[in-house]
């Protein structure tokens, strides 16, 4: 049986390999390429969580603590999808002599250091408390809601979505993915000539 609490910190480790890809880089080609990456998959993976995790933890301990660290959590999602979006939307010109570059390396760095705290916690505290609620057949559930959700997750962060199901996210994330691959394969078609 697979769970999906393996799955989504299998993608934890992704996100570091690309922390470490960044910061190894001294070309900036490269390291907005990896930002690229970034944001594509942080924003699928958040979405997941807010779909199908958070809903699951509320459902689970079913009091006022599920609503506070679900509620935590998106709140998490919320800082670093405004930090995504600002990446995506004001990378500098490599030419231009200015600090911008400056700037912008500053958030990628305060980006990182709030995802890499946020999956410290989902892997050392929260995944933990969540796996010992469920069952194995719940998990591996889980997993099969993750997989069935892959293709259509949005890869852009869309800090103004809604981040629950009860305010719509179940049904307007994978129409917002829809839309960003669509997007993202025309924007591939013009960087390719
Ligand atoms: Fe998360
Ligand atoms: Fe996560």
């Amino acid at each position: 049986m697979n769970s999906g609490l393996d799955y989504l910190k299998q993608e934890h480790r992704q996100f570091e390999q690309l922390f470490d890809q960044y910061l190894n880089s001294n070309d900036w080609e490269s390291k907005f390429r990896t930002v690229d990456q970034m944001i594509s998959i942080i924003s699928g993976h958040a979405s997941m969580e807010e779909r199908y995790v958070h809903p699951l933890y509320r459902k689970k301990i079913g009091n006022k603590e599920g609503d506070f660290i679900a509620d935590r959590c998106n709140l998490d999602d919320q800082i670093n999808k405004e930090l995504l979006q600002f990446l995506m939307d004001s990378k500098p010109e490599i030419s231009i002599k200015s600090n911008s570059l400056d700037i912008y390396d500053a958030t990628v760095k305060k980006f990182m250091s709030v995802e890499k705290d946020h999956i410290t916690w989902e892997d050392d505290v929260f995944f933990p408390k969540l796996k010992l609620l469920c069952t194995p057949e719940e998990l591996n559930d889980l997993y099969n809601s993750l997989m069935s959700s892959l293709s259509t997750n949005p890869t852009h962060p869309h800090p103004l979505a809604p981040n629950k199901p009860s305010t719509g996210a179940k049904i307007l994330h994978p129409l917002a993915g829809i839309v960003d691959r669509a997007v993202d394969s025309i924007s591939d078609k013009f960087s390719s000539g």
